[in-house]
């Protein structure tokens, strides 16, 4: 997505659809893109078990959430995302649902978790809204927050990009960070261990990849 970032107090940050008065079609975009098959995607490879505690960082309108807890009723589920509007959506299908999910506004460079404290940290669509500072800041929360053994499971847009293309990426770095060599260094920077790729594939909107890491 790209778009001019937004601020909350301090900081900016850049909101799903990259502008506010995008985001009621946010969710309509999702479905027509099949963004909720890649979660389900992005769930099978996290071996999720129950009684876990499982946080998504960027969880935007929620809809990752939504379905791990109605696929995993037994695991605790917290979503963060500093876009309150984009919350109020996620907390509205939650409570519609009668489904237990904690949504808290923050921002995935400063987690309101303590250390050790999350068994699972996923994240859609979300590294590749991040600036180089807050996506060393992202993952280094991660790590705190997970325990040990603990897995980062992350699914982003791809952005390499053909040989033609390449002047687009180079025109937004958020994107141009978004290539697997850039996020696994991200990973080792961060003190995650065991960083790969974990798959990916195509879809009309771009390309997209799978990777993971653990806590050591
Ligand atoms: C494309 S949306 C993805 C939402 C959700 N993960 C999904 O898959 O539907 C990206 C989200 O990242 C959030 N975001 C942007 N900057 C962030 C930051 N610094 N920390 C946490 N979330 C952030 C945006 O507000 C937005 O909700």
């Amino acid at each position: 997505m790209t778009g001019q970032p937004h601020h909350t107090d301090a900081q900016q940050y850049l909101p799903g659809m990259g502008k506010h008065w995008l985001l009621p079609i946010y969710d309509p975009f999702s479905r027509l893109a099949g963004v909720g098959r890649l979660h389900g995607q992005l769930m099978d490879r996290a071996n999720l078990r129950s009684g876990q505690r499982i946080l998504e960082i960027g969880c935007g309108t929620g809809n990752l959430l939504t379905a791990l807890a109605h696929r995993h009723p037994d695991t605790v589920a917290l979503g963060i995302d500093p876009d309150p509007a984009a919350l109020r959506r996620a907390r509205r299908k939650a409570t519609r649902a009668n489904l237990p999910i904690h949504y808290h506004q923050a921002f995935a460079g400063a987690l309101p978790l303590p250390d050790d404290s999350v068994d699972r940290v996923l994240s859609a669509f979300m590294l590749h809204h991040l600036d180089d500072g807050e996506r060393a800041r992202a993952l280094r929360e991660a790590r705190r927050v997970l325990r040990r053994g603990g897995e980062l499971h992350v699914l982003d847009i791809d952005g390499t990009l053909s040989d033609r293309g390449k002047r687009v990426a180079h025109r937004n770095p958020r994107m141009a960070a978004s290539v697997p060599e850039r996020v696994l260094a991200a990973l080792i920077d961060a003190d995650l261990i065991r960083p790969a790729t974990n798959g990916g594939g195509r879809a009309w909107f771009g390309r997209y990849a799978f990777y993971r890491a653990e806590a050591p």
